[in-house]
């Protein structure tokens, strides 16, 4: 057994740490296979504790001595950590460890990636580096000293001094030890400054490995721009002499806001024209602005315990998508939030994974990372501003980091500052916190003598541990249509608080067309009968631009479902509505192109399941491509000129209007795809002057199962680039047909480029394999057994990495019995497993259970 029996932690049971750690002084003596660590602690008892038995976390330490005031001790020391008698005064703490970076493939701790030492502590791998009280209550002020033979030796705070092969750092500001950080290697700085509002001048630094050093700049400027945004919009200054960020190829998440020194995932971080695509451009401008946010929403003021994860991440998301609003497009951004939020965070509210944005239990905090935790933590702050108002909200979230600056806190402080600045009692909103499940909110409407009424019916369906739901305050933005398309009524933001609760509106000269959820104002299911043409309407009309995309939307959808479930045709109406926007001009071509984006195979799923349907996935692959084959020839005669028009003159810009052009001109590519074979996407793959333009290209000749030529192209101009050959490996897989999908990733997985080891290549092709819905659910169930093998070979090396990938099977219970026997039989075979870890034995038992 690696890990200890799994044991169940409960929000409930709270209890501070019973001493206050006033400083610690950290020594590493850095050797791959055998590094030191020096710990000095100075603990004082806690007046605020009444439980003072002393316990450390520690796990794969060996532990070499223990010192209490200088006299050596003899601790017990299990698997979890250490434990010993002290002192009922101040003292000072000494241990010396040995750990074995090189060796780490879990990624947790002190780990080694080609050649360079870095850490990765949160949630709780801190205690896998030295023995300390590894939880976020415990905060101090760090002092750090590294020895070893490398040219860049760094750490939190600002540098101290440092000489040859060695250096020290101090960071000033207090904060728990999920926020260490150490990095050292042969890495190369992208530098440049920053002055902060108040005049001060801060180092900013982008670690690179020698080779990315020409992938630098766009993330220097995205840190930029976040630094201005923050002063700008929430009065947040940095706080320290230097800033640096580290990437790093191997690394389980996305990157990782250590105080002073984020360390990135390098995909996250590196990026040039000609080998990252516009999505990742964006993707990375927000996650640096999300790790640069958290210094303020994380660092400055963080988490008592992680049961309030949501309070850092599900705020540093908010905050982040408004800095992408602000910057791009704000409608184009809020509507691939939701198309997201529809596709994770609803399959994850409504299934076997279901849990509260603030859970009440865990076993491992690392499965709790979840897209319920940040993009519905996100939502909920959306909704809480919605309903105190944009003044009141800026009001709050000063009160906030005036009155908590420097502590560690919970949800009922964050929920606090607004009742105390608005006088509002938030105890009902609070439910969005502790009730699991997606709200179905189903609306009814009476047209009665002048007046217009609204009729709202709220219900949660049971979630695992949650089988009765109270009523939650729901804002339901909503406008009114008159019949020639003007907007009779604005936005009005009602607040449904009853189970059912109806709203009024008078003095209307005729039966208006209700705009109702504008800009998706709650993370709820609308139900609502509405016609083909009401949408059509909506979506020529709409003065919100998301309720717009979402009638189209709407139809794309039902023109599918009418062909899986009621062998429809391809619906006229929708082709008709469609063509009409695609040509309109005036529309913003990243509109269109949203609006041509057709919806994803698991929202069909998702939506077939809701009205009971076990969703065929070769059905709803072929009702798709049926679709997309009728759309091309409706479109036929304009294609090639809205093609045309898409192209961007000049030399590649990664701008918001650049992207959306792009976005349009995939759309129309795919859709010439099938008229001429492939033609023209095989000109542009070999006229493209940057990965955009070339890798759309790519995905669009593998959709149609064509493109071996290209594939083969691209893998030779980019073998040497590790992140376009992760692009490689997934599109392969991703764009695959049904029948081939499994195939082609059994195969990939042989490729000498293929490392389970790293997480990226991993995810290239087990990720994509997950998300190829036809091809993972293939009735063969090759697929299946496939994920599962490649779980079970990575999960005694990378546990958090393998534990993540199990949702896939999250969803299994939706489709039939045929498919849920296959998927039973994997889950079981993991299950079954010798020594699996904690993190996959968590995720493998709840999805078992569903
Ligand atoms: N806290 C990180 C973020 O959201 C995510 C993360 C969690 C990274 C755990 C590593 C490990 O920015
Ligand atoms: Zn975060």
């Amino acid at each position: 057994m690696r890990d200890a029996a799994p044991t169940t932690i409960y929000l409930k049971d709270y209890t501070p740490f019973g001493y206050v750690v006033d400083s610690v002084h950290l020594t590493f003596d850095l050797e791959p296979h055998s590094t030191r660590v020096t710990s000095q602690i100075a603990f004082t008892p806690n007046p605020e504790a009444t439980d003072r038995s002393f316990f450390l976390h520690g796990e794969q330490l060996k532990l070499i001595s223990a010192k209490i005031d200088g006299i050596a001790i003899s601790p017990t020391v299990t698997e979890q950590g250490l434990s010993c008698d002290v002192p009922n005064a101040p003292f000072t703490w000494e241990t010396v460890v040995e750990i074995d970076p090189a060796n780490n493939t879990a990624l947790e701790g002190l780990y080694m990636s080609n050649g360079m030492y870095c850490t990765q502590c949160e949630a709780e791998g801190f205690r896998k580096i030295t023995f300390y009280p590894d939880r976020p209550d415990v905060m101090s002020v760090f002092t750090v000293r590294i020895n070893g033979p490398h040219p860049v030796l760094l750490s939190n705070g600002n540098p101290v001094d440092a000489g040859p092969h060695w250096a020290e750092w101090h960071d000033p500001w207090p904060k728990p030890a999920y926020l260490f950080a150490l990095v050292a290697g042969e890495l190369l700085a992208h530098s440049s400054t920053f002055t902060t509002v108040s005049g001060k001048h801060v180092d900013l630094n982008l670690y690179v490995r020698p080779g990315d050093e020409g992938k630098c700049a766009f993330g220097m400027e995205a840190l930029k721009k976040s630094m201005i945004w923050d002063e700008q919009v929430y009065g947040r200054e940095y706080d320290l002499d230097v800033f640096n960020i580290v990437a790093v190829d191997d690394f389980n998440m996305g990157a990782m806001e250590n105080k002073g020194l984020n360390v990135f995932n390098s995909s996250c971080v590196l990026a040039s024209p000609e080998t990252s695509t516009d999505d990742n451009f964006e993707r990375i401008e927000a996650i640096i602005a999300h790790e640069y946010f958290h210094n303020w929403t994380g660092n400055r003021i963080t988490c008592r315990d992680w049961f309030q994860l949501c309070l850092k991440e599900g705020l540093t998301v908010f905050r982040d998508s408004q800095f992408t609003s602000d910057l791009r497009s704000a409608p184009v951004k809020r509507i691939r939030d939701v198309i997201d939020l529809r596709g994770r965070q609803f399959a994850e509210d409504n299934g076997p994974l279901s849990h509260p944005v603030r859970p009440e239990s865990f076993q491992e905090i690392n499965n709790f990372y979840t897209a319920t935790v940040y993009e519905k933590g996100a939502e909920v702050i959306g909704m809480l501003k919605r309903l105190v108002g944009d003044a009141a909200y800026a009001e709050a979230v000063d009160l906030y980091f005036a009155r908590h600056d420097g502590q560690a806190c919970t949800i009922e402080d964050w929920l606090k500052v607004f009742e105390d600045t608005t006088g509002r009692d938030l105890t009902q909103f609070k439910r969005w916190y502790s009730q699991a499940g997606t709200p179905r909110v189903n609306v009814t409407e009476d047209w009665t003598d002048g007046t217009y009424t609204l009729t709202f019916t709220q219900s949660t369906p049971a979630t695992p541990g949650q089988p009765h739901k109270d009523p939650r305050v729901i804002p339901i933005a909503v406008g009114l249509l008159g019949s020639n398309g003007d907007e009779v009524r604005k936005t009005e933001m009602l607040e449904l608080t009853e189970a059912s609760q109806s709203f009024s509106f008078d003095g209307l000269s005729s039966r208006p067309t209700p705009s109702i959820l504008r800009e998706f104002s709650a993370p709820v299911i609308l139900e609502r009968d509405s016609t083909n043409a009401e949408r059509a309407f909506l979506l020529a009309h709409d003065t919100d631009p998301f309720n717009r995309w979402e009638a189209g939307n709407a139809l794309a959808k039902d023109a599918r479902l009418n062909m899986i479930t009621k062998g429809a045709a391809p619906d006229a109406d929708y082709l008709d509505a469609l063509q009409k926007l695609v040509r309109d001009d005036d529309l913003d071509p990243g509109f269109r192109a949203l609006v041509l984006q057709p919806p994803s195979a698991s929202d069909l799923a998702q939506t077939l399941f809701e009205n009971e349907h076990a969703p065929d996935p070769q059905a709803i692959y072929d009702a798709s491509e049926t679709m997309a084959q009728t759309l091309a020839q409706t479109l036929a005669d304009s294609l090639p000129r809205l093609y045309a028009a898409t192209t961007v003159e000049g030399p590649y810009q990664p701008d918001a209007v650049g992207a959306s052009n792009r976005m349009l001109n995939f759309r129309m590519l795919a859709l010439l795809s099938r008229l001429d074979g492939g033609d023209q996407a095989a000109q542009q793959f070999a006229s493209a002057d940057n990965m955009t333009l070339q890798y759309a290209a790519l995905v669009c000749l593998l959709s149609i199962d064509k493109g071996a030529e290209q594939n083969q192209a691209f893998f030779d101009q980019w073998k040497d680039d590790r992140l376009v050959m992760d692009k490689w490996f997934a599109a392969q897989v991703a764009f695959a047909t049904p029948e081939k999908t499994a195939a082609i990733a059994a195969t990939l997985t042989q490729h000498p480029l293929f490392d389970m080891k790293n997480p990226n290549r991993f995810r290239a092709v087990m990720g994509a394999l997950a998300m190829n819905h036809a091809g993972f659910h293939h009735i063969s169930g090759d697929a299946y057994s496939l994920l599962a093998d490649w779980l079970i070979k990575l999960d005694p090396l990378n546990p958090q990495t393998t534990a993540r990938m199990c949702s896939a099977f999250q969803t299994w219970k939706r489709y039939d019995a045929d498919r849920q026997a296959l998927i039973k039989i994997q889950l079981d075979r993991i299950a079954a497993t010798p020594d699996l870890s904690r993190d996959t034995t968590e995720m493998i038992t709840r999805i078992r259970e569903a």
